[in-house]
């Protein structure tokens, strides 16, 4: 799918990934770029500098999601493209209290069912849409230290595989968006796993740049960081294997307990 001249919502486009995302959909001619965010200054700042349209948007909320695509339609048309990009990271594990695995369950996960609730019927009318979830190699791999990020990460490529393959005939598209490090103030805040993943981190316009080009391609996985797919190979072929080489560098990075 090329980008130019279609409606695009990027939710968590107020910063990092999001506003690289809107940026270079703008670029590539998209007619309307949402910029929807929590955060709605950051959100217009970024919308002002590419002639977009700030939203505010609480992704974790069903109302909100609904509110923001029922509005983004009456404006702007059928919306295209909806890149379910907002996410959250935080260092923890299974004593971390339940209301922060529920917080990052809703923002990282939650999010793309209430997104979708109110996306695919919409779509399922007109014949198609195109859906893209930013997930992390940690939804395929797993985090360092990060229990919440890897699973609900985990999920989000769970759920969107499903999407694609249960709506794939109904002409709706999914594509999943799997970096490792991107330098964003995400990445700057994520401590001890920053450090191991600063060598081979991108820029976020690099990785907006992977993501024009896998729309094109229509891939389901993309993946900035090639080097995804052969751990991801490894992982198969040997889960055992990939275990003790991750608990090795666990004990590498000292967060063993
Ligand atoms: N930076 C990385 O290294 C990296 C790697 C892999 C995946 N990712 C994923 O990429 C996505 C974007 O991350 P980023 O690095 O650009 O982070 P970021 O912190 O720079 O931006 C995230 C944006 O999401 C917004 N947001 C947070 N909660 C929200 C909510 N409830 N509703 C709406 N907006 C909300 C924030 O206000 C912020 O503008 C996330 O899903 C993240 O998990 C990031």
């Amino acid at each position: 799918m090329r980008v130019a001249g279609k409606v695009v919502v990027v939710t968590g486009a107020g910063s990092g990934i999001g506003a690289a995302l809107a940026r270079r959909f703008s670029r590539e001619g998209a007619v309307a770029v949402i910029v929807a965010d929590i955060d709605l200054d950051a959100a217009t700042t970024v919308a002002e500098g590419i002639d977009g349209h700030a939203f505010k948007v609480d992704v974790a909320d069903e109302d909100s999601n609904r509110r923001l695509i029922e509005d983004v339609e009456a404006h702007f048309g059928p919306i295209h493209l909806f890149c379910a990009n907002a996410g959250i990271a935080f260092e923890g594990d299974e004593q971390t209290a339940d209301e922060e695995w529920d917080r990052m369950l809703g923002i990282n996960f939650k999010a793309h069912v209430f997104a979708t609730r109110h996306l695919i019927p919409l779509w399922l009318d007109r014949g198609g849409g195109y859906l893209l979830v930013t997930a992390s190699a940690a939804g395929l791999l797993s985090n360092i230290g990060a229990a919440q990020y890897t699973v609900t990460k985990h999920a989000a490529v769970a759920f969107a595989e499903w999407i694609s393959i249960t709506y794939g005939d109904k002409g709706i598209k999914v594509s999943c968006l799997c970096p490792q490090g991107v330098r964003t103030p995400m990445l700057e805040q994520s401590g001890k796993v920053a450090e191991l993943l600063a060598e081979t981190a991108l820029t976020a316009d690099e990785v907006a740049s992977v993501v024009v080009d896998g729309l094109d391609a229509e891939r389901f996985l993309i993946l900035p960081h090639p080097e995804v797919a052969d751990f991801l190979l490894r992982k198969a072929a040997d889960r055992d294997g990939w275990i003790a080489a991750m608990q090795r560098l666990q004990a590498r990075l000292r967060l063993s307990k």
